[in-house]
């Protein structure tokens, strides 16, 4: 081991990390640093504690930053074969387990598991070892290790092969799937994914729900957890960060532009913000949207849609077709229904989180509505900055709906109709029930903020080992 690398009492490992970096025209190397429950979460240890972050080099930028030794303090970027990466990445992470958990397989595009599949889990094999090798060789004797998501299944058993005295947790931050749907996987390969996490000491989901389709499938197909614990930790809103960075400059300068966009006076909003991501819903979305402006047409040039759908995994085909389907049916709605005065859809489709936030204080209605998701973190982030009260439209197959149930407009996200009805009635609700219902979803979603979420982990592994 080289004399400069610390051993590490706290470890993180994910796919994505806290920083990519891009080079820039002169070759110079510009860092970006990402957002997310984790960085947050992770900041509660601070960076004198000796905590380190193992993540994947993701593009050429990060590749390249690697291989000149550049990093960031507590922060160790996996340079793995381009190749490798892209099957575990691409062909096993995103485009099976991915479709697994949030069950987005269906008639006739179900998965055939033939050699290529069994090549690319090779690679999937490998890129987990690459991880499980390099958390062997940064941590501390006895040190607590917090393994993320389906990308890094097999990790825990592969570590706990090779560190007998760490602590292991692994937390989900997808979905789960009942076990009719999760043994669509073959047999070998189901077993071999719930025994890599099952290394673990304690494994940990946002949901209950999720947690119990875990055991489900343990008791299944390898005859239960075994030592293994199972906790559930439901990752909230940063109500304190949300709430200064909303209030902004840039952030208001986004309103403004936002605001004239819309035009007319007293226009309502229905705003989502999403990656545009076959689980979240977003063409469905829009067709409820257009079912309110049939149904309703006293809406016509009185409410406007902010869809803020933003690019995600377009080395994948299913994600560009499902991005250029979104930005056709947006075309349709507003041609359709359009005036010179008035675009019912606003489709932004560039990432830009100060005016995402500017959305989120504007909005009239919130409009979640996947078809599965882990928890959804915009449902509990919309409440916390809303200027003046939102109504929540939430699907109840989302993990935040356990939590925000009660004072969201339940919505179940196949039935069109049925969501268009709940936009008017979020539309119609009264101002001071629109109060009163933002105000409770705001609390119970900043209940568990970042910090304690990630706290109470690493508190729970030190208790379960
Ligand atoms: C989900 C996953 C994360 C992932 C994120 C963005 O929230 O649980 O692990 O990082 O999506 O997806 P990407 O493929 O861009 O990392």
């Amino acid at each position: 081991m080289p004399a400069e690398r610390s051993a590490a009492p706290i470890l993180v490992a994910s796919n994505r990390g806290p920083v990519t970096y891009s080079v820039r025209q002169d070759g110079t190397l510009d860092a970006r640093r990402g957002g997310g429950g984790l960085v947050s979460g992770l900041s509660a240890i601070g960076p004198d504690a000796g905590a380190l972050w193992v993540c994947a080099a993701l593009g050429d930028g990060d590749r390249v930053a690697v291989r000149r030794g550049v990093s960031e303090r507590g922060v160790r970027m996996l340079d793995i074969d381009a190749e490798v990466h892209a099957d575990a990445y691409n062909g096993i992470a995103n485009s099976v387990l991915w479709f697994v958990h949030h069950m987005l397989y269906q008639t006739p595009l179900e998965p055939s598991f033939d050699r290529e599949f069994r090549r690319q889990w090779a690679s999937y094999e490998r890129y987990n070892r690459a991880f499980a090798e390099a958390l062997a060789a940064e941590a501390a004797p006895g040190a607590a290790v917090l393994v993320q998501d389906y990308h890094l299944a097999l990790v825990p058993g592969m570590l706990r092969a090779l560190r007998d005295d760490l602590r292991i947790g692994h937390f989900s931050h997808t979905p789960w799937a009942p076990p009719e749907y999760f043994r669509m996987l073959p047999d070998d390969i189901a077993e071999q994914l719930l025994r890599g996490l099952l290394g673990a000491d304690r494994l940990a989901f946002l949901t209950r729900r999720w947690a119990d389709a875990f055991t489900a499938c343990c008791d299944a197909v390898v005859g239960g957890v075994g030592a293994t614990r199972i906790g559930v930790h439901g990752l909230g809103a940063d109500a304190e960060f949300l709430r200064e960075r909303a209030h902004r400059d840039d952030v208001a300068e986004r309103a403004a532009a936002l605001r004239e966009q819309i035009g007319g006076s007293g226009r309502k909003t229905v705003v989502r913000v999403d990656r545009t991501e076959l689980s979240k819903n977003i063409v469905r979305g829009l067709r409820a949207y257009e079912t309110l402006l049939e149904d309703h047409p006293e809406w016509r040039e009185r409410v406007v849609h902010l869809a803020f759908a933003y690019p995600s995994r377009q080395d994948l085909a299913v994600y560009r077709d499902y991005t250029a389907e979104v930005a056709r049916v947006a075309d349709e709605v507003n041609s359709r229904f359009g005036t010179p005065g008035w675009t019912p859809v606003i489709l932004h489709v560039e990432d830009d989180f100060a005016r995402s936030l500017a959305a989120y204080r504007l909005a009239d209605v919130a409009l979640v509505n996947p078809i599965r998701d882990g928890m959804n973190l915009v449902a509990k982030e919309v409440p916390v900055v809303s200027d003046e009260g939102c109504a929540l439209v939430l699907s109840r197959e989302a993990g935040a709906f356990e939590e925000l149930g009660e004072d969201a407009l339940a919505v179940n996200p196949y039935d069109v109709v049925g969501t268009a009805a709940a936009l008017h009635e979020g539309l119609t609700m009264p101002e001071k029930e629109r109060t009163r219902r933002t105000e409770r979803l705001a609390a119970a979603a900043t209940a568990l903020p970042p910090e304690r979420w990630f706290l109470d982990q690493l508190d729970a592994l030190e208790a379960s080992s």
